[in-house]
């Protein structure tokens, strides 16, 4: 059922905080501006001056200051749930900065609520807000921050599945500056006029980054909220799911489906079918009854395996995930100081309270046993966390979770809701980490909060099969890449609903070139794999694959950029010119790192697609694969003008064979040069942390290539390079 946009009267009347003063459109301009006028001498007395103070820069080119309501709210500070690190501010903020509305946040109480203003100069742009239903451009929206099981979510929607308290702004010039509001409570990001937040909950912290482009504003934002960690080589291949492949035999076909076809794959995925009656860490004897067996075959055929957990817990005795967890006291409580119960999958179900050390390490002690049955990743789901037939979809805002000191002490659900996703995905990380020391953990979250880069790569939950999330999966990827979350996709072809065998297509041709890339539809639609619409969207569904499949070497060495510096892996067009207004809007065309322009057609008439604005230079259209350019399903891609774009072999899964040959895509500049490169490691594990990687640089000039290795040592490997000159 589409979740209704407003929390209802019910709603409201359980959870107080729940009601926010959201107008259904934004107020024409004359009548905001009274309703402005009028809410700033309504709202209780603002207060005379925050307080600001410096931060050390968090990256070069960028300063950052950390303002609060006063001084008491200041020492009074709950710790932050979103940031890496403790802030450690060293002065006074930036002299310059002193009269500046859209730098020095007022803040004011509305309705007993926190909130805070900033002032927007003209020609602004604004972005961010994490995931968030609607386009790339930001002004004039309002979403509010707080986790829900937004199934079949509507343009628009005010809550998905994530919370993002961050709004990135572009001047005209191209400079720009960050605002991050650093509350874990339901808040209110309304851009109408200049960037607000409202939350529910005690004062809380702005922190506001200035830098010389939108780039370094987001590398600044990842230099205090994290970084995601390189993913396993194979994370960055194809990933097939449904809910669910079951039986056993099932998971065999699939996997026959792509290596008949030669159709490249690299994971499939088990939903919540795969379990005994819904129990999270058991296994289904009878639809799997040699679940190591079955992996172990898929392994050797390149195959990783991915299964769900979620965090509510049947509550049975018994069952020893709820025996063990009730011997811990580890469950979220009622006020009361009972233990919570609410219904998900398995019926009534208890709650892991992941705000305790203890408990993580309880939770991610499950892991070990369960890996061992042949699982490369974990993807955890309702994570919100869900809960049926209550108002809301969550558990009561009372609850109770006894945080440990250093996340602020005991505190009610309403305090840690939007982190409580986060903290699951840290558990589920750092015990995959655990129980495989030498693995890079792959952990899938569907709940987040800003900051959950650390622990888990995401997708953007059930979204439907039509035209318009096609066209909304793109501006929502980028907008989580610009909020510090580079390793994101949404469901290619649809959660909800059928769709139809064109909308797979076009879907599949987007899909490919975005960071995750993971088919998956839901219980009862029709199948969804890239042969089931027929034999030519099967063929586009290859060429599609094979094009991310020969794009793998630039795809990791950008997931392993994001890993340093926090920049996202696909990107919008306007970080190729931020100082070019007419490319701020533009959200149906990405870029896929600085090199590689995507112009996708996401409308359902096949011919509709131009040209839109490009930035400046020649960016020359290439083909990746023999027939993609003929193929008008598939988006066009241009590559910048002197770059040189390496691409690896076709291969049917992203381990099948060492790289050994590197086709070198150049588009050279006006005197004739180009320049590009590629990171190389194990794939997986941690020795690239001693130097067991290599990043080699390669220089196109007088029609000669040379390669250059620039960065570590490793020695593993070698290739040969063919330059090929795109015209
Ligand atoms: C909800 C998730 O969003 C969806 O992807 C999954 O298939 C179902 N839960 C069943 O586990």
């Amino acid at each position: 059922m589409p979740v209704s946009a407003r929390p209802s009267r019910k709603d409201a009347a359980v959870h107080p905080n729940a009601r926010l003063p959201i107008p259904k459109r934004p107020l024409p301009a004359l009548a905001a501006a009274l309703v402005a006028v009028v809410a700033l001498m309504t709202a209780a007395p603002v207060r005379a001056q925050p307080v600001g103070q410096s931060l050390p820069p968090p990256v070069t080119g960028a300063r950052a200051t950390v303002f609060h309501a006063s001084s008491e709210a200041r020492d009074q500070a709950p710790p932050s749930l979103c940031l890496q690190t403790p802030l450690r501010p060293d002065g006074p903020p930036p002299a310059d900065w002193s009269n500046d509305a859209a730098r020095v946040p007022v803040f004011s109480r509305v309705q007993g609520r926190a909130a805070v203003r900033l002032l927007v100069a003209e020609g602004t742009d604004l972005y961010g807000t994490g995931e968030a239903a609607g386009g790339l451009r930001r002004n004039r929206t309002r979403t509010v921050a707080w986790n829900t099981d937004a199934y079949g979510w509507a343009r628009a929607e005010l809550s998905l599945y994530q919370s993002h308290p961050w709004v990135l702004a572009v001047r005209r010039d191209g400079t720009a500056y960050g605002v991050l509001a650093d509350t874990p409570e339901r808040c209110l990001i309304d851009l109408n006029q200049g960037i607000r937040f409202e939350a529910a909950g005690p004062e809380f912290p702005v922190i506001v980054i200035e830098g010389d482009s939108p780039q370094t504003v987001v590398r600044a934002l990842a230099a205090l909220t994290g970084v995601t960690e390189l993913p396993p080589r194979w994370a960055l291949g194809y990933h097939q799911c449904r809910y669910s492949y079951t039986p056993d035999d099932r998971v065999r076909e699939i996997a026959d489906g792509f290596r008949d076809r030669g159709i490249p794959c690299d994971v499939l995925w088990l939903d919540i079918d795969y379990m005994d009656g819904f129990r999270c860490f058991t296994v289904d004897a009878n639809a799997f009854p040699d679940l190591r067996g079955l992996d172990g075959e898929l392994q050797a055929r390149g195959f990783r395996t991915v299964a769900i957990i979620d965090p509510g817990i049947k509550q049975e005795s018994g069952y020893h995930v709820f025996e063990t967890g009730d011997a811990l006291d580890a469950w979220v409580q009622t006020a009361a100081g009972a233990p919570y119960a609410g219904p998900v999958w398995p019926g009534s179900c208890v709650f892991p309270d992941f705000t305790m050390d203890r408990v993580r390490s309880w939770w991610g002690g499950l892991y070990g046993q369960f890996l061992s049955l042949g699982l490369d990743g974990i993807w955890n789901d309702m994570n919100e966390p869900a809960v049926f037939n209550v108002d809301g979809k969550t558990m009561p805002l009372t609850n109770v979770h006894r945080a440990d000191p250093d996340l602020g002490g005991t505190g009610t659900h309403a305090r840690f809701h939007n982190v409580y996703g986060m903290l699951m995905s840290r558990a589920t990380h750092e015990g995959c980490l655990a129980a495989r020391p030498g693995q890079r953990p792959f952990v899938l979250t569907r709940a987040s909060h800003l900051g959950g880069q650390r622990w888990a790569a995401t997708w953007t939950g059930d979204n439907t099969a039509s035209w318009d999330h096609l066209d909304m999966s793109i501006s929502m990827v980028l907008n989580l890449g610009l909020s510090g979350q580079p390793l994101a996709g949404p469901d290619i072809g649809g959660f909800v609903g059928a769709g139809s065998g064109p909308m797979f297509a076009r879907w599949m041709g987007v899909g490919a070139l975005l960071p995750f890339a993971r088919g998956h539809t839901g219980k009862g639609n029709v199948d969804k794999e890239p042969w089931s619409f027929g034999a030519d969207v099967e063929n586009t569904c290859r060429l599609a694959l094979q094009r991310r499949y020969r794009l793998l070497p630039y795809l990791y060495t950008l997931a392993r950029e994001a890993s340093v510096t926090g920049l996202p892996i696909v990107r919008p067009l306007f970080f190729a010119d931020p100082a070019d207004t007419t490319l701020r809007a533009v959200d149906d065309a990405f870029l896929l790192g600085d090199d590689l322009l995507v112009v996708a057609n996401v409308k359902s008439d096949r011919a509709a697609a131009g040209l839109p604005a490009m930035p400046r230079g020649r960016w020359r259209e290439v083909s990746l694969v023999e027939g993609d350019l003929d193929d008008p399903d598939l988006p066009r891609l241009f590559l910048r003008e002197g770059a040189a774009l390496p691409l690896g072999p076709l291969v049917q899964w992203s381990d099948e064979k060492p790289l050994d040959e590197i086709e070198l895509l150049v588009n050279p500049d006006a005197e004739g040069r180009a320049t590009g490169s590629i990171y190389e490691d194990a794939g997986d594990g941690f020795e690239y942390r001693d130097r067991e990687y290599r990043v080699t640089r390669f220089g196109f000039a007088e029609g000669k290539v040379r390669t250059e290795v620039v960065e570590g040592g490793w020695a593993v490997g070698d290739w040969r390079v063919v330059a090929k000159l795109v015209k």
